[in-house]
């Protein structure tokens, strides 16, 4: 898969991108990132990317030439990438939409700076607008780095044989289970006992109840799309009834 990101801070991204899961995908040739400063596709003597707002109001905006400019430019080695615009105004990033852009050819990913972006930039020029949380960061680099880090994950051979994205938390829309190493007691705190019984069955069913019971507490939002057993059905409402 191909990524492509226009940002103002393309220095922001070598940190992140040099270590780890994200430089393995790149080593094996799985991913390839490209980094494109904005103001290379600025006319003027000054490399003007932003303007004052039509109307009034408080900072500044980012101008929708330089960004055209750069998408059609990029495009050219990146033909069929989707235009994701990161911006707190945009839908909320999931597993699920993750799941959506790691099945793509290419990303090319525009990161807004600045009180934000052109609207006519969303409208014409993106296939998506996307905000990673209910906050506002300085830009859209760092939700950028958070796009590429969990579709990274989701390409077949970036996490290696021995761990699978489909159990992380999420990926049945449920939180992920609490899990326990060495040593066998931390803290007066021991490992609970099932885990150390060797007996699978037993094992599996305590992680899918204690999923459960972490989404019910911590993000009951998430219980209303999960995909549910009947049995897991029953374990809630036995849960609810005993006040837990
Ligand atoms: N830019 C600023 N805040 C953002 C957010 N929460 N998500 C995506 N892009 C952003």
């Amino acid at each position: 898969m191909k990524i492509d990101i226009v940002t103002l801070f393309p220095d922001m991204f070598l940190g992140p991108f040099q270590e780890s899961i994200i430089k393995r995908a790149q080593d094996r040739g799985l991913l390839e990132i490209g980094l494109h400063q904005l103001r290379d596709f600025t006319t003027d003597r000054h490399r003007t990317v932003d303007d004052t707002p039509y109307g009034g109001g408080a900072g500044m905006l980012m101008k929708p030439e330089p960004i055209a400019a750069a998408i059609t430019s990029v495009r050219r080695n990146n033909p069929d990438a989707k235009v994701v615009l990161l911006s707190p105004q945009g839908e909320p990033l999931s597993q699920q939409l993750a799941q959506e852009f790691s099945a793509m050819p290419g990303l090319i990913l525009i990161c807004g700076r600045y009180e934000g972006v052109d609207e006519r930039v969303r409208t014409t020029l993106c296939d998506y607008t996307v905000s990673i949380g209910d906050y506002v960061l300085s830009g859209g680099e760092l939700a950028a780095m958070v796009v590429v880090d969990t579709v990274t994950r989701l390409l077949p051979g970036a996490l290696g044989s021995s761990h699978s994205a489909a159990d992380d938390s999420f990926s049945d829309g449920l939180l992920e289970y609490p899990q326990y190493t060495r040593p066998v007691v931390f803290n007066d705190l021991a490992v609970p006992e099932v885990l150390l019984s060797g007996n699978h069955a037993e094992i599996a069913r305590w992680r899918r109840q204690e999923s459960l019971v972490a989404t019910a507490r911590t993000r009951p939002d998430l219980l209303k799309t999960a995909r549910l057993s009947d049995k897991d059905r029953s374990y809630l409402s036995r849960m609810e009834e005993r006040g837990q």
